[in-house]
């Protein structure tokens, strides 16, 4: 909830009671758990509902499905755009969902390389990231009313993980997506927090776009990759969000003193 506080804010405005998790690590993984928890005793009167690729049936088709908008969308305005279908399509995944919508305007374009970039926070050499796809720390796995690739411990206990990005920041991974990296349609990589840090700075000054802190995982393997490609050869980068949301996360990280005072500005006010 502090990490999304803008958002936490607009949902409180527009009438729901967001009750934060206490339990474990206090990511998305703990609400999951917590929310079916209150489910599972509240049926009559309550009804689930998870906003991303993962969970029990039909949420990760019915999703994908919402969001495949975003895909036709993009097939739609390369064309118009480039003449032509991009070379790449990037897209960071967290539990999948942005990923799956551009994707699946594309899958059927099998020249598209599709790339999925995980969250690898300090480093997948640590125990301080949320990488399933990339790294060796997941494995199959059930939990959470689906199988996927969860990243788990030798007795199958769910590992803590670590992202800058808290929408990132998630043991599992969209079974749809899983499925597509194992079959090798899409190719997964993952960046740090210091590398999207860097990326989000690049975007700022030369494009003057703010992209989310999720969203700037995709825009680093970009970088990465655009100066060997051709110059003919169009990329597309879903930006997932903007990064207005993670104004205190990002002054924090650039130990910029902005948020504090901000925060000691607006309780001075209601004196
Ligand atoms: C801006 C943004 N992008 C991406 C994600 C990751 O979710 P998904 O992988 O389901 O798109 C989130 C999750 O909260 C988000 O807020």
């Amino acid at each position: 909830m502090a990490r999304q506080r803008p958002n936490v804010f607009w949902m409180e405005k527009l009438g729901a009671t967001v009750v934060p998790v206490t339990d474990g690590s206090r990511t998305l993984k703990d609400a999951i758990n917590e929310a079916f928890r209150d489910w599972v005793t509240s049926m009559d009167n309550t009804h689930y509902v998870l906003g991303t690729v993962c969970g029990p049936h039909p949420f990760p088709e019915m999703v994908a499905w919402f969001q495949s908008i975003i895909g036709t969308e993009a097939h739609k305005q390369i064309l118009a755009q480039h003449g032509g279908m991009p070379a790449r399509v990037y897209a960071c995944v967290g539990g999948g969902s942005n990923a799956m919508g551009i994707f699946q305007g594309f899958l059927d374009e099998s020249d598209v390389e599709l790339i999925g970039v995980e969250a690898g926070g300090k480093g997948l050499d640590t125990d301080q990231h949320a990488s399933r796809m990339v790294g060796d720390r997941a494995a199959a796995g059930v939990a959470q009313g689906y199988k996927t690739m969860f990243l788990q411990d030798d007795d199958g206990q769910m590992l803590d993980t670590h992202s800058i990005a808290a929408g990132l920041d998630y043991v599992g991974i969209s079974p749809i997506l899983s499925d597509l990296g194992e079959k090798g349609r899409v190719r997964f990589e993952a960046a740090t927090d210091d590398e999207v840090l860097e990326a989000l700075t690049l975007t700022m000054r030369t494009e003057g776009i703010i992209p989310a802190l999720e969203s700037s995982h995709a825009f680093v393997q970009a970088f990465k990759e655009a100066p060997s490609m051709s110059r003919d050869e169009a990329i597309i980068i879903n930006m997932s969000g903007r990064g207005d949301k993670d104004i205190f996360t990002i002054a924090h990280a650039f130990d910029d003193p902005s948020w504090k005072e901000f925060i000691i500005a607006r309780a001075d006010s209601y004196r």
